[in-house]
């Protein structure tokens, strides 16, 4: 009795003889693992609950390609923070991730750190049905035949943003002018006019920055810890929610007013199956995730594809000639700008597709898609037990050479030309994930990033300078998406001069 009274007077004691009952409990697990699970993957340092985390939080993709080929098996287990992660790889690993139904594995209880940012009964919040129908309406919204409808919208935010923030000459970070642009084509197209114009002048500018910060990585692992922006959060969805309401107010009483094409009319009109429409609330909650969702993960992939063309002589003059055969011109500076696209114009950038693909090849902006393991499965003969986190990795398999080669990590665009496209794999390719959680907003951001870059090549003369002029930026692991790392993506920009000649 004494020795445990003595043992917990003193904290270091208490500490010290936490670790060795880890250690013990994590060498005692190692030892009594079921044959039939997937084969357990570490490297040393490992350390006893923590296991991994060094290894992937110093360089997450490496170590899941070392774990990959060291084990060879499509399947495998790394610790981290306690959790038993099992990652699926290749073209069946995929398969069997995306492929499996809902109440085996579950999207809701992986991603139940959004409930701060998104409010409660929204999104993955929800029960299985009634989230899948609020799925159902992102999709019916950001739809192409709905682009056509945001083509203008695009193009007006673009010039007028390019305008008032760039100017004719200067520098600038590519990063962060891209990220504002998206946040406001999306409002402008997704939000509506009425938020649009009220959108710093009512301060939803100041409180979006609080919900887009509270997306804190370690809460994927506890949920539970007391998020530092929970206050915030609530307090910017009061007031999303307040300015949501006057608008809808506003439009349902002047139904003689001729009708929004925004998305935000799309959510008015929707309908649950029971018939119910959505509050105002739930409203609220798709809005929010559709800006969220939209703004990083476009900004990034649009910066990243302009740091590859700027190193790549070759693939940037054959796009810029693209634009030119768009606009049927031989000279450049008289037609290409301030031209406007058409949509039929967009759905013609082949040469544009195949670099954004690859693009996202390299860089997709979710690292890793995660579900909880609620009913077990079988996989290539191993047992994949409730309890686990069971995840892909486009970050890590996008690189993998059995599934794109011995050179998967060079820029080769033409991998998705019509003559090599046939070689990639099922589910080879995914950095919209795949089955019934693909991307809901995948086609609204595809036109946006042709959309916008296209315009700003067509406007301005850029270049990359300081660290991005001699080198591609490194992934920032730090965000919910994987950034380019800001300090290699300042560019210098003269704005083209149409020429008369
Ligand atoms: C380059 C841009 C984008 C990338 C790479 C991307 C990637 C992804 C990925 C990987 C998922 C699946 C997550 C999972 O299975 O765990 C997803 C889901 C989703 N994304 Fe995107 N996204 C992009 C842009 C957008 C935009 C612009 C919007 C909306 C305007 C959007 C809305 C959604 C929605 C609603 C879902 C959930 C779909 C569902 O669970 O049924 N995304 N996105």
């Amino acid at each position: 009795m004494d020795a445990i009274l003595d043992l917990l007077s003193d904290p270091r004691r208490i500490a010290a003889a936490a670790f060795v009952a880890l250690a013990v409990k994590s060498l005692l697990d190692r030892l009594t693992r079921p044959k039939d699970l997937p084969p357990f993957y570490s490297e040393t340092p490992y350390i006893p609950w923590l296991g991994s985390i060094v290894q992937f939080a110093t360089g997450p993709r490496e170590f899941l390609q070392r774990a990959a080929l060291s084990t060879g098996t499509g399947c495998f287990t790394v610790q981290l923070f306690g959790k038993q992660m099992t990652f699926l790889t290749g073209s069946d690993g995929h398969a069997h991730f995306f492929k499996a139904r809902e109440n085996q594995f579950d999207i809701r209880e992986a991603y139940a750190m959004t409930v701060i940012t998104f409010g409660p009964g929204v999104c993955y919040d929800c029960p299985q049905s009634k989230m899948a129908q609020q799925f159902a309406f992102f999709k019916n919204g950001l739809s192409d035949e709905c682009f056509v409808r945001y083509m203008d919208l695009v193009q007006e935010e673009a010039a007028s943003f390019f305008e008032s923030e760039w100017g004719d000459e200067g520098e600038a970070c590519l990063l962060e002018s891209l990220s504002d642009l998206f946040t406001l084509t999306s409002s402008r197209c997704l939000l509506g006019d009425e938020i649009r114009a009220k959108w710093k002048s009512s301060g939803m500018a100041e409180h979006y920055l609080a919900l887009d910060h509270s997306f804190v990585p370690i809460l994927f692992f506890f949920p539970w810890i007391p998020n530092p922006h929970r206050n915030k959060c609530v307090t910017a969805r009061k007031l999303f929610e307040k300015m949501f309401k006057e608008t809808i107010e506003e439009r349902r009483k002047n139904p003689s007013k001729e009708k929004s094409n925004d998305f935000l009319q799309v959510l008015m009109e929707a309908k649950y199956r029971d018939g119910t429409a959505l509050t105002v609330t739930e409203i609220t909650g798709i809005m929010i995730g559709v800006l969220l969702g939209g703004q990083h993960t476009s900004n990034v992939t649009g910066t990243w594809l302009m740091s590859h063309l700027f190193k790549s002589k070759e693939w940037m003059d054959e796009i810029m000639d693209e634009q030119a055969r768009i606009f049927s011109t031989e000279n450049l500076d008289e037609t290409l700008h301030p031209a406007k696209l058409s949509f039929a114009d967009v759905q013609k950038m082949e040469v544009f597709d195949k670099a954004l693909s690859e693009a996202l090849r390299l860089h997709p902006p979710f690292f890793q898609l995660s579900r909880a393991v609620k009913i077990p499965s079988k996989f290539k003969g191993y047992n994949i037990p409730e309890g686990h986190i069971v995840n892909v990795s486009p970050g890590a398999s996008h690189r993998l050479p059995d599934l794109w080669g011995d050179d998967a990590d060079s820029f080769d665009p033409d991998r998705f030309s019509p003559e090599r496209k046939n070689d990639i794999k099922p589910y080879g390719w995914i950095p919209f994930g795949g089955g019934m959680h693909q991307c809901g907003g995948r086609k609204f951001a595809w036109n946006s990033l042709k959309v916008s870059l296209s315009w700003l090549l067509r406007n301005y003369e850029l270049e990359f300078v300081g660290k991005g002029a001699e080198e591609l930026p490194k992934e920032d692991y730090t965000t919910m998406v994987v950034a380019p790392t800001s300090s290699h993506t300042r560019v210098r920009y003269r704005r083209r001069k149409p020429s008369r000649n």
